[in-house]
């Protein structure tokens, strides 16, 4: 994985405490799929609260590539899809971002074809696609891979009774996009529960797909014959959302996110709560009050949703290794997202990693350094640390934290925080 020249750079003086309201950004995970989806209707759709972020200008450069014309300003985006000819995601833009592959069951769906660079592994471990093709062939689709491309043809996808041997997110999203223009109906067993799944199925349903059990583990589409553009506001970025509750509570200080249904964060909330985090929850809005020095250990397990989310484990890490008592944290979604570790330690963490499993002992007290953000949700943690810290912390590489949070130091200024960038060079290196 290639990195940016260092340049981009985050310094962060630690140890005042944030307070305030920041209002989340539209989802990342999200808004990539939700413009995907676009290609499956002729037309112009029009997408609101869609997140200013790298992922999101990397996926237009795609949708462009394709031939659509997108528009993107103040949160809206329009992408008319009428002009759609090609059907293949080039390398560079698959390399820079994994949810490129999102575009398969879509193309495949409306034009009988799709060409994607297979998504390199990236730092989180290997980031199989085994689940989305078997899927698609299932469907119908002739699949071919060579010269580091996968390649899917049909000329028309029929439905099938699918059990997912995991509940990928991706792959739940992808067959569900294969799905609506598919013949006959399409059960999906196992489907992944995210809240963003269940974004993307709206959507779909107000471009006329009929979807049922969207957010359960059994989803039901039958196909229809065709779909018509339509008009969509993206949920709020409940890793987002999770990343500040954290950092107020990391500071001693007092934050609230607006714009984000506690719902759809129940379990860390109850683990924020466990710990010894003050908890409010209102209809749009959570707001966290918290003083490290009365923390206390809990252990976090990774699950798919309504799990303990694997996008907000590196954060966690942070009030952990400041909490009194000794935490286990078990990744089970991802094999191998410790990867930050040894820059936590830098900072002052004891963590100590063994396969899946991470033993951290808490009553730390976190020093500025220098550190390298390995990738989009480790950096956004290294920060918190760095909030947390005596001193000055300068987190390099940082451009992967703009891939998925949109303003992400002016927010942090806007609850106090003194964090100035300086540098940035154009982020070279692979995806999430
Ligand atoms: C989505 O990735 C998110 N990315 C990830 O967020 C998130 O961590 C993940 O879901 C889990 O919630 C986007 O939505 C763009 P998966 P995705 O398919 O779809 C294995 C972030 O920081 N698997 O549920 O790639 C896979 O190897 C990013 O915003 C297969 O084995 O997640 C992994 O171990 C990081 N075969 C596990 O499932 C397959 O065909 C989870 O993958 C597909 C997946």
């Amino acid at each position: 994985m290639s990195r940016d020249s260092g340049e981009s750079r985050l310094i962060i003086r630690g140890g005042g405490r944030l307070s305030g309201k920041i209002v989340v950004s539209g989802a990342k995970n999200s808004a990539l799929k939700l413009m995907a989806a676009s290609l499956l209707a002729p037309g112009v759709s029009v997408l609101h609260n869609v997140p200013d972020i790298q992922d999101v200008q990397t996926m237009r450069e795609l949708l462009e590539h394709l031939g659509a014309v997108v528009d993107f300003a103040d949160a809206t985006m329009t992408v008319d899809t009428a002009a759609v000819q090609s059907h293949v995601a080039p390398y560079e833009l698959v390399q820079r971002m994994r949810a490129s592959i999102q575009i398969m069951g879509p193309l495949v769906a409306r034009f009988g074809r799709a060409r994607v660079a297979m998504p390199g592994g990236c730092n989180l471990g290997p980031r199989k696609i085994d689940i989305h093709l078997r899927g698609l062939a299932g469907m119908g689709g002739e699949i071919r891979s060579g010269h580091g491309f996968v390649e899917v043809k049909a000329d028309k996808l029929r439905g099938i009774d699918m059990f997912l041997e995991y509940p990928s997110v991706g792959a739940t999203e992808n067959l569900l996009m294969a799905a609506v223009l598919a013949e006959g109906t399409t059960t999906l067993e196992n489907a992944a529960r995210e809240p963003e799944i269940v974004d993307l199925c709206k959507f779909l349903v107000s471009m006329g797909a009929d979807i049922e059990g969207a957010g359960t583990s059994t989803v039901r589409i039958t196909g229809v014959r065709e779909l018509h553009p339509a008009e969509h506001t993206v949920l709020g970025d409940r890793i987002e959302a999770g990343t500040f509750l954290i950092a107020g509570a990391v500071t001693g200080g007092d934050v609230e996110v607006v714009g984000i249904s506690p719902h759809v964060l129940d379990l860390f909330l109850f683990k924020l709560r466990a710990m010894g985090v003050h908890v409010q929850e209102n209809t749009r809005s959570i707001r966290a009050v918290g003083d490290p020095a009365a923390f206390t250990a809990v252990d976090i397990a990774t699950l798919p949703y309504p799990g303990f989310p694997t996008d907000l484990q590196a954060q966690m890490m942070v009030p952990l290794s400041l909490a009194s008592g000794v935490s286990l944290v078990t990744e089970n979604v991802f094999e191998k997202r410790f990867g930050f570790v040894d820059e936590l330690v830098r900072l002052g963490a004891e963590i100590r990693v063994d396969g899946n499993h991470a033993v951290i002992i808490g009553g730390r007290t976190l020093t500025g350094a220098i550190v390298r953000c390995p990738d989009l949700r480790a950096g956004a943690a290294l920060a918190l640390a760095g909030l947390a810290a005596e001193g000055f912390t300068e987190l390099r590489d940082v451009l992967h934290v703009d891939r998925g949070y949109e303003r992400f130091e002016e927010k942090l200024q806007m609850l106090g925080a003194e964090a100035e960038r300086t540098g940035a060079e154009p982020l070279s290196c692979a995806s999430d």
